[in-house]
This record gives structure tokens, C-alpha cells and sequence, in this order.
């Protein structure tokens, strides 16, 4: 399978290596605004083509499959234009900001017989899916805490009067997009759609949320999101069941699986991350889906992705969190 890239940042370089790692794509082009950083980035990475124009990219007979890591904001067009083009697309986090974007696409990539896939390389690793397979020994579920708080340097950049692309409403920033995804993508992955959601975010002057709580209301427990770019925290991330506790270090880079057994109290170490870069399963993942046309698990992905976006877009519009491409 042939790749491209479009984005140049240090995720991209992350992807690459995990590609690298996985020998499961061979790297060809990178697109980029600039055309000398374009050249660089895919010489760097052993790419020999490369390209400023994503309509170029998209028609290119020379590539298969498109990575996409760029500002949340501007993932619609550009994955538009590469399924348009018949390319199969892996989009980052958080896929787009509108279920209208989410299910125009979907049209899109059924038309043109491609697959189009959120990165969301949390869940794909062997230590989520031993919490998923696990579970069940908890019990009935009573509550879970889950936590991403992770202060940001671009949030001092924010203080000093620059707003990067994290932190704009105009790119579709902000913390519940940019990191609050990943634990809610385990709690949709775990336990399913909510009955209901409620966001309570802590918005910076202008308008977007630094840092919010999720309330996701489920059958007998409540599911409890804290996410944050603007402090820091290392409290681990908990399920309670009445039977017993599971424990995560960090929803996002999860390296070590607890259990604590709620009558003896006992604490185990069940599962431990040997990764060092955890996008290698995602990527072996999205080859595998491809490769065999694995229409069943395709439909659980797309299907992941519409429960979060459902949530994510309706918690900030609660919020009067508005992005450009609501009018998408
Ligand atoms: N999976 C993960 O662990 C992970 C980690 C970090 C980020 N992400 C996701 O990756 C995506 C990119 O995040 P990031 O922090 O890397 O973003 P970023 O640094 O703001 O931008 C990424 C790339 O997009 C292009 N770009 C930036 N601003 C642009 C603009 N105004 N117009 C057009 N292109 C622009 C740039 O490429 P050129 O200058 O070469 O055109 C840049 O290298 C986001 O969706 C984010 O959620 C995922």
C-alpha cells in the first residue's frame, strides 16, 4: 500500500516511524503548503515524491492511502478531496467537528469504494482491548472516572497573546476536541452510546474551553470525562464496579492495566504496554481492514466514530462552542 501524508508536524514524523515500524505501507509523498518543506519531509522519511496542491495529491496514480494530520478544522475539505480522488484516508483526531461532515464523508468514501478511518490509536493497542475483553469481572459498573489533564505549553504561548491552532475555535480547538476524545472514545468503546450527555467546560476569553467535565449518563452509572490543556494532573483514570476497580494510568497512553478487588482490596498489575510508539497497532489495524476488506469491523469503526462525534458536537453546542464549520 502506497502512502501519502498531508501535515508536517511532529505526529506526522510519529505516524512514519510506526509505519516504518510496521512495514505494512510504503511511504511515497508528502504534501505540504510550502514546497521546499514538502521536498524535505518526504526525502527525510524516504519518500521520492511530493506535492503542494492536495487536488494533485488526491488524482496521484501513484498513491493508495492518505494520511491526514492537520488543524481539525481544515480535515473536511482535505479528506473530501482525497476520497473525491479515490484515496483511502486515515484522518487524526477528532475526524471532523459536524456529524453532517461526518456523514457527507461516509457518502463520499461508499461512492468511491475507499475506506475512511479516525485515528484514534488509544483503543487499537492490545492493553485497551485486555480492559475491553476484562470488563466484565467488575461487575455491574457504578461509576467511572476518566481523565486526561495535561497542561499544555501552547497554553503559555495562549497567555502571552498567540493563539495556536489548539486553542482557536477558528481550527476547531480546544480541550474537549483535542484530548477529552480520547477518553470518551474508551468510555463509547467500553460501555456504548450514553443515554444522555452533559458538558460543563471552563472556556477561555475567547470562547473555548481550556479544560471541561463530561457527564456521560449510562444505565445504573455515570461515567464522569475531566479533560484539560490549561493544568496538570497524574490521577489515574478508574472503572468502579461492584465487584472491583480497573485502573489506567492515562486514557491516551495507556502503560499499565490495575485491578483492585473490592472486598480483599488486593492490587494487581494485569497488562503492561510494550510499545514505545503505540501507532503501530492502529496502523497494522487500518492495513488489515483494507488489505481484506473487513466491511464488519470497518462498520463497528464508522460506527465508534458517529457515537463520539454525536457526543462531542452536541456537548459544545450545549456550550455556545461554535466552530466555521458548523455552517458546513
Ligand atoms: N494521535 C496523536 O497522538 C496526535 C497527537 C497530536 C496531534 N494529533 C492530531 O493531529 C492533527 C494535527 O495536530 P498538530 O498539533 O500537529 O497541528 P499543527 O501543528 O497546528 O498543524 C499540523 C500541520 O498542518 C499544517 N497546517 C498548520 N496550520 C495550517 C493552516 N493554517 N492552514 C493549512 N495547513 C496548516 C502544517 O503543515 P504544512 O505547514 O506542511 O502545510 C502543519 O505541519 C490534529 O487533528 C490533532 O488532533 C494527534
Amino acid at each position: 500500500m502506497k502512502l501519502a501524508t498531508i501535515g508536517t508536524s511532529k505526529i506526522t514524523d510519529s505516524f512514519l516511524e510506526a509505519v516504518k515500524e510496521t512495514g505494512r505501507m510504503t511511504y511515497e509523498a508528502a504534501y505540504s503548503r510550502v514546497e521546499e518543506k514538502a521536498k524535505s519531509f518526504s526525502e527525510r522519511h524516504g519518500g521520492k515524491l511530493w506535492f503542494t496542491s492536495i487536488s494533485e495529491l488526491a488524482l496521484s496514480n501513484e498513491i493508495d492511502v492518505v494520511y491526514v494530520a492537520t488543524p481539525n478544522g481544515l480535515h473536511f475539505e482535505q479528506v473530501k478531496a482525497l476520497l473525491a480522488g479515490g484515496k483511502h484516508v486515515i484522518c487524526e483526531k477528532p475526524i471532523f467537528s459536524t456529524m453532517n461532515e461526518l456523514n457527507q464523508a461516509f457518502r463520499l468514501s461508499e461512492q468511491h469504494h475507499v475506506f475512511l478511518f479516525e485515528a484514534i490509536r488509544n483503543i487499537q493497542t492490545p492493553i485497551f482491548k485486555r480492559l475491553k475483553e476484562e470488563l466484565l469481572r467488575a461487575g455491574k459498573i457504578r461509576s467511572a472516572v476518566l481523565q486526561l489533564i495535561q497542561y499544555s505549553s501552547r497554553y503559555d504561548l495562549f497567555l502571552q497573546g498567540h493563539v495556536t491552532n489548539i486553542f482557536s475555535p477558528e481550527f476547531a480547538g480546544g480541550a474537549l476536541e483535542d484530548i477529552g476524545v480520547y477518553p470518551l472514545y474508551v468510555a463509547v468503546t467500553l460501555f456504548g452510546a450514553p443515554d444522555d450527555a452533559a458538558y460543563y467546560p471552563v472556556k477561555l476569553p475567547n470562547g473555548i474551553d481550556g479544560s471541561g467535565t463530561l457527564i456521560l449518563r449510562y444505565d445504573g452509572f455515570v461515567c464522569t470525562v475531566l479533560c484539560s490543556k490549561i493544568a496538570h494532573s497524574d490521577a489515574p483514570s478508574e472503572i468502579h464496579g461492584e465487584k472491583g476497580t480497573f485502573s489506567i494510568n492515562n486514557p491516551s497512553n495507556i502503560s499499565g492495566l490495575y485491578w483492585t478487588d473490592a472486598h480483599s482490596k488486593e492490587k494487581k498489575l494485569i497488562a503492561e504496554n510494550i510499545a514505545d510508539n503505540d501507532m503501530i497497532y492502529e496502523i497494522a489495524h487500518f492495513a488489515d481492514v483494507i488489505e481484506n476488506r473487513d466491511v464488519e469491523e470497518y462498520q463497528r469503526m464508522k460506527e465508534l466514530s458517529r457515537e463520539v462525534l454525536r457526543v462531542m458536537e452536541k456537548a459544545r453546542k450545549q456550550n455556545g462552542i461554535l466552530f466555521p464549520n458548523d455552517r458546513v
